[in-house]
């Protein structure tokens, strides 16, 4: 019986991949080269830094340690800037009515993101308040597909995998959910997604009387 929801954040509760992707291909392009939305499909979920390296890879460029922290801290000022002016109107179709909705039935609600800026994105969205637990970049120490993100919320919420049903719209992220014993809903395209248990377009599509039959 499903008695907690683990959310990710960037692309299921907000849009914010889209300026992940934005700033990602501003560094890109400043180092003279291009990605397109199918690469950016498998930086989703993963760690800055781990993002950076897959970047330079396929730009085929070389970087030292201290340049990849610089470049680092580039993208992270470009993807701030992005995230002024967000507000409450920026979460994602139906995701606030899912939250009342789950709080109100009494499901535990857990954040589960590797990002380092999920606490200042809630407050934009000002949904701070529905996470009993936020589990995020700055707590983490194996990025997804491990499954510690979702393992350290779960346990934090004083529930099981198997009771626990986790959103996420990364490749990396429904892997990690299914490594670790979760239902996984995808929440994207099929195409992307079909290895997770459910796919869903984005939350809009969820109720809590569906999460209740899982
Ligand atoms: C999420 C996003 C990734 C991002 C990562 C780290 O998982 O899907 O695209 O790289 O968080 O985010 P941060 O805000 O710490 O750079
Ligand atoms: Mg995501």
């Amino acid at each position: 019986m499903i008695k907690a929801c683990i959310f990710d954040l960037d692309g299921v509760i907000t849009d914010t991949a889209e300026f992940h992707f934005i700033a990602w291909r501003k560094l890109a392009n400043s180092l003279n080269f291009d990605f397109n939305k199918e690469f950016n499909e498998t930086l989703k979920g993963v760690s800055r830094i781990d993002s950076l390296e897959m970047i330079l890879k396929l730009g085929g460029v070389e970087k030292t340690d201290a340049e990849i922290q610089e470049l680092a801290v580039i993208k992270n000022d470009w993807y701030v800037d992005l995230l002024k002016g967000m507000t409450q109107d920026d979460a994602l179709p139906g995701v606030r009515d899912l939250l009342i909705d789950l709080k109100a039935k009494g499901y535990k609600i857990g954040l589960g993101s590797a990002s380092k800026n999920a606490v200042p994105v809630l407050k934009f969205l000002d949904m701070l308040d529905f996470f009993e637990v936020i589990i995020d970049g700055t707590k983490t120490t194996k990025g997804k597909p491990d499954p510690q993100v979702f393992q350290m919320g779960a346990k934090a919420l004083g529930v099981k995998p198997e009771d626990t049903v986790v959103f996420e719209d990364a490749l990396s992220g429904v892997q990690a959910a299914l490594n670790g014993g979760f239902t996984a809903v995808g929440c994207g395209s099929p195409e992307n997604l079909g290895h997770a248990h459910h796919v869903v377009a984005g939350l809009n599509e969820v109720t809590e009387e569906w999460i209740s039959k899982l």
